[in-house]
């Protein structure tokens, strides 16, 4: 579909995302009838996990009903379904960030796709500045909580029952058990892991230093510009959520120089693999 006849900004109620999400499971089901245990969102240069899926069939954004093509730098837009270490799987390589101009009912739809395929689980994974200053380059964050400053809610208008209550608990978002197999994982492979809290901004500009010590004073560990919208759509459809931050670089102002997203990609690109490994051993606890 050609983005001259797709207006991605149009609101997306939660009332009219069942009949889009029926029309997006029945693209998937014309090439696969693999079901999903996980979904798995990649993150700004965290896209190498896609290669990893055995057995893949690759389906371009483009080719799926209602969605654009992905827009943001370092990320394809693709849909990936296949198996990590035995285990099928659901990978989303590229997301849609409010930032491109996406509806919040748009950037929501893969994980309501996940679930209508199937999945149980969704993990999300993003590039994002540290905002706790002992966070360098590199640093892999387990996410143990969120704050909400894009100023929307995904779930704004009439609502869908069939998929989810009007009104979402968020009191447990990044699931205690899988955030411990997280950390089991980091340690099997010799991977670190911090675990913080995590806020999302709309961006696309980075933040002054003033904001930074302001998301620092209300609790922020780590800071960017995706995640959590997708993670309260998670917990209204009933998926259980876990994720995983890679800190590309000290929160603006920290280091005394500009941030750049070459910075981010290069980060993302260098520590990548290790969150890759730790991602594939918990995808692996969940095998036969
Ligand atoms: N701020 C917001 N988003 C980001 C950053 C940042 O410093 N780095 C990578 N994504």
């Amino acid at each position: 579909m050609s983005d001259a006849a797709f207006d991605r900004s149009a609101p997306i109620p939660p009332s009219a995302q069942p009949a889009r999400i029926a029309a997006l499971v029945a693209a998937v089901r014309a090439r696969t009838d693999l079901v999903p245990r996980i979904g798995l969102v990649l993150g700004s240069g965290l896209g190498d996990l896609a290669n990893d899926v055995e057995d893949a069939v690759s389906i371009p954004f483009a080719d799926l009903p209602g969605w654009p093509a992905a827009t943001a730098p370092g990320h394809v837009g693709r849909l990936v379904l296949g198996r990590i270490a035995g285990v099928p799987v659901v990978v989303l390589q590229g997301r849609f960030h409010l930032y491109e101009g996406n509806s919040a009912g748009l950037a929501i739809q893969p994980v309501l796709l996940f679930r209508a395929l199937g999945a149980e689980l969704v993990i999300l994974t993003n590039a994002a500045g540290g905002a706790n200053p002992a966070y360098g380059a590199g640093t892999l964050m387990v996410i143990s909580d969120h704050i909400n400053l894009t100023g929307v809610s995904p779930l704004l208008g009439q609502n869908a029952d069939e998929i989810g209550e009007r009104f979402t608990d968020l009191t447990d978002v990044w699931a205690p058990a899988h955030r411990a197999a997280l950390h089991a994982a980091g340690a099997a492979e010799g991977v670190p892991l911090e675990e913080g809290v995590y806020v999302a901004l709309l961006g696309p500009n980075y933040e002054t230093p003033a904001e930074v010590r302001m998301l620092r004073t209300l609790g922020a560990d780590a800071v960017g510009m995706s995640t959590v919208i997708e993670a309260i759509a998670a917990r209204w459809c009933g998926l259980e959520v876990c994720g995983v931050s890679l800190v590309t670089n000290p929160g603006a102002g920290y280091s005394g120089v500009p941030l750049s997203h070459e910075e981010v990609l290069e980060a993302g690109a260098a520590a990548g693999p290790k969150l890759a490994r730790v991602i594939r051993r918990f995808i692996g606890g969940f095998a036969g």
